[in-house]
């Protein structure tokens, strides 16, 4: 039996798929590479000394979906890919929605007809658009997105709520990822941003490296404890163990299940910005700017469910996530182009 990662070939599923290895488990990765290279793999078996099936292609292609199905014994998708860049969705509104929903839709219509039964989806905080409270809890009000990318990220939900009730056999995992930072300890996988980061991150450590000048930091007059924005940010080794332990409880586990993947705490822009200078010994130079259009103040989670009921809990802290972020970005400067 073996498990389908579409978008595995990026960081959040290059990472899992090291995760899922370790396991001992069977993966087939379907990816188009639009947003990620092929070298993430082959790092993924060096670290893991395991193989990974690969085909390049698109989730919105049926005969590429039908002949994985046909030729592996599917048991589970664990569905990463899509377009993520929230600025790209505002001006590109109908590429997002093609590819993160109707490639979605495409995707379960298929396994629908191969019998395929298991869907883990990664959703976003952003689906809580502002949140009503803060930890956000899962059953806090959703919806209320403010760009396209985030809309999907909504909608797609939606969809997959309907469809389970349509049909019964199915198990749907909704995962609802905080902010992912960091990397494989090995420094082999990262994240790889296309051009200039959006992220705070990957920012902080373009700038670290050399490539970037300076941090602009995004608005000092937020109502939190020091003005600038606060997060929740996981360690993505923590985000990949949380697909694991949810495939682990829910496989064949009918029905639909939400779940934040988070750590519960909140640490602001400049938090960040001392720990990573600390941990690494490095300079990070930053100025203040206007606030960004569509943040907020605040977002962090209540993880206490997926603990409860996944038995999963982070083990990374922010040292941790800024060791792993510097080793990835000093090793690798300019991602996988090296
Ligand atoms: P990523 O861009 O590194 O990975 C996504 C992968 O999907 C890429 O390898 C890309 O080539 C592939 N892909 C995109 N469209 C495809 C298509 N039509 N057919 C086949 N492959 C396709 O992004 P990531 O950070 O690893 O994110 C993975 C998932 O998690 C995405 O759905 C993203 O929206 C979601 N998510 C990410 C974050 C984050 O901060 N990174 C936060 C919340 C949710
Ligand atoms: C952003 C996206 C969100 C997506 C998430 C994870 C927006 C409006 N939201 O969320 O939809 O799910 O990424 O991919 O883009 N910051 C700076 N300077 C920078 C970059 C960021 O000050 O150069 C600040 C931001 O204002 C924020 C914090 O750092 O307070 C984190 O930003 P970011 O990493 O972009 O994540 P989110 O804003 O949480």
């Amino acid at each position: 039996m073996a498990i389908l990662i579409t978008g595995g070939a990026g960081y959040i599923g290059s990472h899992t798929v090291v995760e899922l290895l370790n396991a001992n488990k069977e993966i087939v990765v379907l990816d188009n590479l639009s947003n990620s290279s092929k070298i993430s793999l082959e790092r993924v078996e060096k670290i893991t000394g395991k193989t990974v099936t690969f085909y390049e292609g698109d989730i919105l292609d049926r005969t590429i979906l039908q002949k994985i199905f046909s030729q592996h014994n599917i048991e589970s998708v664990i569905h990463f890919a899509g377009l993520k860049a929230v600025g790209e969705s505002v001006r590109k509104p109908l590429h997002y929605y093609q590819n993160n929903i109707t490639g979605s839709i495409t995707l379960v219509e298929e396994m629908l007809k191969a019998n395929v039964n298991n869907l883990v989806f990664s959703s976003s905080a952003t689906v809580y658009g502002d949140p009503e409270i803060i930890p956000i809890t899962e059953d806090c009000k959703v919806g209320g997105t403010t760009n396209p990318y985030g809309t999907s990220k909504f909608m797609v939900e939606r969809i997959l709520e309907d469809t389970v009730n349509a049909y019964p056999q199915l198990s749907v995992v909704i995962l609802r990822y905080f902010n992912p930072v960091g990397a494989h300890k090995s420094g082999l996988i990262g994240e790889d941003p296309n051009g200039i980061p959006n992220n705070l991150l990957p920012y902080i450590s373009q700038v670290a490296v050399g490539k970037l000048p300076e941090l602009s930091i995004f608005g000092n007059d937020y109502n939190t404890p020091d003005g600038t924005g606060v997060r929740d940010y996981i360690h993505v080794v923590d985000l990949a163990i949380g697909h694991l332990k949810a495939l682990e409880k829910h496989q064949d586990d009918r029905g639909y299940h939400v779940y934040n993947l988070g750590t519960g705490i909140g640490y602001s822009v400049l938090d960040m910005v001392k720990a990573f200078e600390k941990v690494n010994n490095i300079k990070v130079p930053y100025k203040f700017v206007e606030r960004r259009a569509g943040d907020i103040a605040t977002c962090y989670s209540d993880p206490q469910k997926a603990f409860e009921k996944l038995g999963w809990k982070t083990e990374h802290n922010l040292e941790q996530m800024m060791q792993d972020t510097w080793n990835w970005q000093k090793n690798n400067p300019n991602g996988y182009q090296n």
